[in-house]
């Protein structure tokens, strides 16, 4: 990404390591403000559309928390109550929301919905999951969580678990850790199995990647078991459905007994059914609730950073921006210890 400020976020694909970095250094000092000080004018006057076509807890309760904690305002639209139940279309309900916002969050059930709705409108527009496509930015709060439990991630080995063929959390993380140094091993039934266009990417970039329809001692070196929900609502065949839902349940019983790494982590996208035992979730091996927290952080970013009211190191700072060291400079705190000014 040559500059943040007015950018959609679409795809992973529009992501370097240096990208990355940037956004990682900037949720880390919004973690420092909702830690120290719970809040920032940083987006004060600014108003976010969150468009909502398919159900969603975490993703659009993180933006919307995360555009209050930046001072700005939030516009929730659910397609269920909006002129979408009339038939307009995508385009156009677009067009209508960026006359009074600032920038659009879209959820959709279809496969490039999120490029196409960009294509309508001059506002930023971050793709928050399009069917059974992308979702980029879970993608980037993924791997600002690895980071937080392995402060790395070249030399890790991840498996991905569940259903990888309907499941846009792994396609866009899968492609995400393709800029890094990683071993990918992925587990599913055959009928859902990680795309093929997608594998064939990653392969392209040198990844090491490998498929198991079992989660057993072969995969003992995990470092990340990235675990998914079967997603009943992309099958037409509900005995495929009961039969994949049936197929994999993650307990502590069943990390003992295959002797994975006592530093193991699970991670899981949530909402979670009955894929991982709730036996697990006070085991410090369980990562998926500090990974939503990780979210908040990284939406936070990713708003400040579309609306252009901060720069990164990378980038100069267009007229009127800060950068990120000067977030704090702006909005002192007398619990911050020191003025985090690597950023020169
Ligand atoms: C995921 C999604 O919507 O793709 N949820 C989320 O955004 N955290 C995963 C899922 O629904 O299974």
């Amino acid at each position: 990404m040559k500059t943040w400020a007015g950018r959609d976020i679409l795809s992973v694909s529009q992501f370097s390591r240096d990208g990355l970095d940037d956004l990682f250094k900037v949720a880390d000092e919004m973690k420092n403000i909702v830690e120290q000080k719970q809040s920032s004018d940083l987006c004060k006057g600014k108003l976010l559309c969150n468009l909502f076509y398919e159900p969603s807890t975490r993703t659009s309760s993180s933006f919307h928390a995360a555009m209050l904690r930046l001072g700005g305002s939030v516009m929730p639209i659910s397609a269920e109550t909006s002129s979408v139940k009339k038939g307009e279309t995508l385009q156009d309900t677009v067009r209508c929301l960026e006359c009074y916002s600032d920038v659009i969050v879209l959820r959709h059930p279809e496969i490039g919905s999120a490029k196409l709705a960009a294509s309508y409108t001059s506002i930023p527009l971050l793709n928050a999951g399009d069917g059974a496509g992308e979702h980029p930015t879970q993608a980037l709060l993924d791997i600002f969580t690895i980071f937080n439990e392995f402060k790395k991630v070249d030399g890790l080995t991840i498996t991905m678990l569940g259903d990888l063929k309907n499941g846009r959390t792994v396609h866009s993380l899968a492609r995400l850790l393709s800029l890094y140094n990683v071993k990918l091993q992925y587990v599913s039934p055959d009928f859902l199995r990680m795309p093929e266009i997608i594998q064939k990417e990653i392969k392209e970039k040198g990844i090491d990647q490998k498929e198991f329809t079992q989660l057993d001692g072969s995969l003992k070196e995990t470092d990340i078991l990235y675990v998914t929900r079967i997603q009943k609502e992309r099958f037409t065949n509900m005995e495929e459905y009961k039969k994949a839902n049936a197929m994999y349940r993650i307990t502590p019983q069943l990390l003992e007994e295959h002797k994975f790494k006592s530093t193991i982590r699970i991670m899981h996208p949530l909402p979670r059914l009955q894929e991982i035992s709730e036996e697990l979730d006070n085991d410090p091996r369980a990562a998926y609730f500090r990974q939503m927290k990780c979210g908040l952080y990284v939406r936070m970013a990713l708003l400040a950073l579309t609306l252009g009211v901060i720069g990164t190191k990378s980038l100069s700072p267009l007229p009127g921006q800060k950068r990120i060291n000067e977030i704090y400079e702006t909005t002192p705190t007398k619990k911050r210890k020191k003025v985090d000014n690597n950023e020169g």
